[in-house]
């Protein structure tokens, strides 16, 4: 066994820890004010390679492995959230279905262009009445002639409006439940499509999540992804990986609230001394160190076993689990250390905790990934 990482994955590290200082950090607090989405940012991560860290060359990739993609989202959710699931959710939601079902033609056509950034990608499968219960769905896809009509609502959708193409869940055979749910993919500009609210959130406020909607929205017969009725399987199969890209942008959230806690813990003196150097602070900092590096651990993992083409869905519900719940700790108490200061905007604590709490809710919430654990665990 060996935790070291490899070269290429350091140099990934490095090569976005730069990139996320320099260039997204900068206007991390701005954009979380203004509510603002920077495409820019997202053409420069094409740019560096990012948006197809994993996938091969003939694709338009990179050719790097799952333990490279999880790096890439913490770093950059360690000084912006909403870049960070901007990524996870282009590459684990959007590309990478195309990547597992897609057909050839599908592939290089569609997840070139999502490797190489030149589109934006998202997932739909969240509905106003199905939420956890996302066989519930009602969006239907009626077979015609020449290809599928799309007639429903998807809420939620992380990179809303920004996206060019979306993977959609929907029934063509509604009498059969979740076997009756396929999955398609919709170009943005495809008639009888369109983006509905753009919620107002309490974080991740500069990723656009918005509803989409369908109206006799007619999709090419071509663009159903995978076989028809396999779209639930497709969906939660997606899923396990996603959910380890949620635990990466945790880990990163946390590891970002982590340094700043630990910086002022130096610097602030009260009673003749650094807090840090008493005891109610530095045993905190040192919980907070410890979770989040069980939470790296887990992550890392969960995607190391995905490389290794071992089962990783276990280990994934258990990482955004983990992950997603120490964030939410490890920002509060960063908050309690920088006390009133880092109740107000002057520091990026008070961002990071109010990004945290999404980690805890997304891509299934905490108490779903506890039942994905415990079913697992008690059929095996
Ligand atoms: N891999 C492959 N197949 C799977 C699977 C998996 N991980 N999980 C379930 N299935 C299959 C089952 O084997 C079963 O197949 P058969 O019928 O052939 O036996 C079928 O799917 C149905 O399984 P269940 O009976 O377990 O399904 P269920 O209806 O009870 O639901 C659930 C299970 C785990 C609760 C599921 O509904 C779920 O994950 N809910 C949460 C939804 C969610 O995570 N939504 C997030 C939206 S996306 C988002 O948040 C994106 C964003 O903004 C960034």
């Amino acid at each position: 066994m060996n935790f070291l990482l490899t070269d290429e994955q350091e140099m990934i590290r490095k090569m976005v820890r730069d990139f996320a200082e320099k260039e997204i950090a900068p206007t991390a607090a701005e954009r979380d004010e203004e509510e603002r989405f920077d495409r820019s940012h997202f053409e420069k991560m094409a740019a560096l390679g990012l948006t197809g860290i994993p996938w091969p060359e003939e694709y338009g990739g990179i050719g790097a492995d799952y333990v490279s993609y999880v790096i890439a989202v913490e770093e950059l959710s360690r000084v912006c959230a909403s870049t960070g699931v901007t990524l996870s959710a282009h590459l684990s939601l959007a590309s990478w279905p195309i990547y597992k079902f897609g057909t050839e033609e599908q592939k290089q056509t569609y997840l070139r262009a999502l490797a190489e950034g030149t589109k934006i990608g998202a997932y739909g499968l969240t509905e106003p009445s199905s939420g956890s219960d996302a066989a519930a769905m009602k969006t239907t896809a009626v077979e015609e002639e020449d290809g599928y009509v799309l007639n429903g609502s998807k809420i939620f959708i992380t990179n809303g409006g920004v996206a060019d193409l979306y993977i959609i869940f929907a029934l063509t055979d509604p009498e059969l439940r979740h076997k009756g749910v396929s999955a398609f993919i919709v170009e943005a500009d495809t008639p009888g499509f369109s983006v509905g609210k753009k919620e107002k959130k309490l974080g991740i406020r500069s990723s656009p999540t918005t509803e989409i909607i369908f109206e006799n929205c007619r999709v090419p017969k071509k663009n159903m992804l995978g076989a028809r009725g396999e779209g639930f399987k497709i969906a939660m199969m997606t899923l396990d990986g996603g959910r380890n890209g949620i635990a990466a942008q945790a880990v990163g959230i946390a590891q970002g609230a982590l340094d700043a806690a630990i910086d002022y813990a130096k610097t602030r003196k009260q009673f003749g001394k650094a807090i840090g150097q008493q005891q109610g602070v530095a045993f905190k900092l040192a919980d907070m160190a410890t979770k989040v590096e069980a939470s790296r651990l887990l992550t890392y993992q969960a995607a190391w076993r995905e490389s290794e083409q071992l089962p990783y869905g276990l280990e994934s519900a258990m990482s955004k689990l983990f992950a997603g719940d120490t964030a939410m700790e490890v920002t509060t108490e960063a908050v309690q250390v920088f006390g009133g200061y880092g109740y107000t905007k002057d520091y990026p604590v008070e961002r990071f905790m109010r990004d945290a709490k999404i980690t805890q809710i997304y891509e299934g919430t905490n108490e779903i990934q506890r039942l994905v654990i415990s079913k697992m665990l008690l059929t095996e």
